[in-house]
């Protein structure tokens, strides 16, 4: 049908009949000369129609799509538009069809203000907005090039079930519910962890998948209770095995979409990050670390430190320098960044400013001149930076100091938009307690890196591994246990009785008695790759159809309720909650 696609058509073919075909990007009557932008996938060119040869051209409108036809010539003088590529020509149309007309659009695809429900709403036409159309390129670009690279390093593609049973990645699964089981469910995968896994006692060696996973957890700018990981195991690897080939990954990816970075990107041990970054996902893209000041105020005569200071194991007093700090920002912007810290557990947030004549601030008086002079010496101070406090049990001060950390850099416009760093995290402890429960930090597959002592279950390291970019968890992965015994005792170490061990997970511990080579593998977040890659803050401007904060598809209207019949199959029945009846 169509000769070229719009942005196809140059001052090359000026001369030449071309057809053309789109969507009215916008439309101007000249008196007697109806002027059309034509939009497809790559951009736009002008068509131009005389209504007295074309009468239908008088009935185009915003968004009709049109298949035209016609000659190629150049744009008069001086109304070149430079900022296109088909800017110096125009197509006089000798032919014009209208394949279909359009209602008004219901917002404007060049308006970035449009409130998110309208263009969730109709996400079809906002996907028809440039922006969208280039994320989609990109992703696509990207999702090739994983295939091409794990191809060539040997790695065999394959899918894995989606309806399956629970496998613990930290969230709620997503249920659906068997008709001919009457009463029973299948979960969705929270990842296809444990089928890798089998399919290396399988012997397959080398798996990778572009993988749908779903989680039914809090969700956020990075999260989607939809999404997809870049799933990768081997066997008879190290840990350095698995570290080579997700770099290869990563390196080609931005290669080939055209931002090349280090092909080895540098490491860090998990502790080290919490000591420095109060995170386990630092954003090394600036300096600012968080420095240790304990010791100095142990000798404060301020009672609430020193009693801190007291317990040097579980408790932290942690500093934070902000240069030029007494310039930059107000004592109501000071006030404000207390409140800040504490929206997340802190119960103040000291500081001190560095004049010509010393430190100045409330705290000055609990401290000797010896002991202000070391902080000035630990925290590298000099005339006009501030330095701020955070002082309490070391899970919360690392929590609000490491958040502060990044707030403030943002408040200070000092974090590179264009620069990708990249760090591995690694040497997890394999156990952490949240809620009073031994739970383990990446899954309860990872290798321990011994279990003699299990008298202090927390301080028992892992050889787990996470890859960060910018500040974002980009992917995490780990050597796997291999041997039932260990298998079973981690489960017990995490107080799973034998009979939910084999309820739950019996299939793996057979495996794993069925000759299971050792192993170890990774995912990574394709979404959160391509967010980073587009320069985008969200995650649902990378999938083609998201949902929203609450979880649901404002386009399909999903979640929706079914009918009694269907509910009748499932042996379900729905208990209305007070807000529904
Ligand atoms: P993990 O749970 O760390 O590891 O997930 C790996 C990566 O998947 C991405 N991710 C998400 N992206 C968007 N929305 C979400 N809700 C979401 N949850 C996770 C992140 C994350 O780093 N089976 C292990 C991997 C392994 O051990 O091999 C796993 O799933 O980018």
């Amino acid at each position: 049908m169509r000769t070229h696609y719009c942005t196809e058509v140059t001052e090359k073919n000026i001369g030449e009949e071309v057809t053309v075909a789109g969507w009215v990007n916008s439309r101007r009557d000249h008196g007697g000369i109806i002027f059309i932008d034509l939009r497809d996938k790559g951009g736009l060119v002008q068509l131009v129609a005389d209504p007295a040869i074309l009468p239908i051209s008088e009935t185009v409108r915003d968004e009709f799509v049109l298949v035209a036809k016609g000659s190629v010539r150049a744009r008069g003088e001086g109304l070149e538009n430079p900022n296109l590529v088909t800017g110096k020509i125009e197509i006089v149309l000798s032919e014009l069809t209208i394949e279909n007309k359009s209602k008004p659009m219901p917002f404007d695809l060049n308006d970035d203000k449009v409130n998110d429900e309208i263009k969730l709403r109709n996400r079809f036409l906002e996907l028809r907005s440039k922006k969208s159309f280039e994320i989609f390129q990109l992703r696509s670009k990207a999702a090739i090039q994983v295939r091409n690279t794990l191809d060539e390093l040997g790695f065999l593609d394959v899918e894995t079930p989606i309806l399956t049973k629970s496998t613990p990645e930290g969230a709620r699964d997503y249920l659906v519910p068997s008709r001919v089981h009457g009463g029973e469910f299948y979960a969705l995968p929270q990842s296809p962890q444990l089928f890798k896994q089998l399919l290396m006692v399988s012997g397959f060696d080398k798996y990778f998948q572009i993988a749908k996973c779903f989680r039914d957890e809090d969700l956020r700018a990075d999260r989607q209770p939809e999404f997809t990981q870049i799933d990768v195991e081997m066997s008879f690897c190290d840990q350095e095995d698995v570290i080579k080939v997700a770099e290869k990954v990563i390196t080609d990816v931005f290669t080939k979409c055209g931002k090349p970075v280090p092909s080895e990107f540098p490491r860090m041990r998990y502790w080290d990050a919490m000591e420095t970054y109060g995170s386990d996902k630092p954003d090394i893209r600036f300096d600012m670390p968080l420095v240790e000041v304990i010791d100095i105020f142990a000798n404060s005569t301020n009672e609430i430190f020193a009693d801190i200071a007291k317990d040097k194991k579980n408790n932290r007093i942690k500093a934070l320098k902000c240069p030029n700090g007494d310039n930059l920002f107000s004592k109501r912007q000071m006030k404000g960044f207390e409140d800040y810290v504490r929206k997340f557990g802190a119960k103040g947030l000291g500081y001190f400013q560095m004049k010509e004549d010393g430190l100045k601030g409330p705290l000055t008086k609990f401290f000797s001149e010896a002991d202000l002079e070391e902080i000035v010496k630990t925290t590298e101070l000099e005339v006009g930076d501030v330095v701020f406090f955070g002082a309490g049990d070391k899970k919360t001060v690392w929590d609000y100091m490491g958040r502060f950390r990044l707030y403030l850099a943002e408040q200070m416009d000092i974090i590179p938009e264009d620069a990708y760093e990249f760090l591995w995290v690694v040497d997890f402890p394999m156990f952490e307690v949240e809620d009073g429960k031994m739970k383990a930090l990446h899954h309860p597959f990872t290798m321990p890196k011994s279990l003699e002592d299990t008298s202090d279950l927390e301080s028992i390291e892992s050889i787990a591994y996470d890859i960060v970019l910018n500040g974002m968890e980009l992917g995490g992965g780990s050597i796997r246990i291999h041997k039932e015994e260990i298998q079973s005792k981690v489960f017990e170490l995490m107080g799973i009785s034998e009979e939910e061990q084999r309820e739950k997970f019996g299939f793996l511990l057979d495996a794993l008695q069925y000759g299971a080579p050792s192993h170890g593998g990774f995912a990574m977040g394709l979404d959160r790759l391509i967010m980073l890659l587009a320069g985008t803050d969200s995650i649902r401007d990378v999938i083609a159809f998201p949902k929203t904060q609450k979880a649901q598809c404002l386009l399909t209207g999903a979640p929706s309720p079914v009918d009694a019949e269907q509910l009748k199959d499932l042996s379900l029945r729905i208990r209305k909650t007070e807000q529904q009846s």
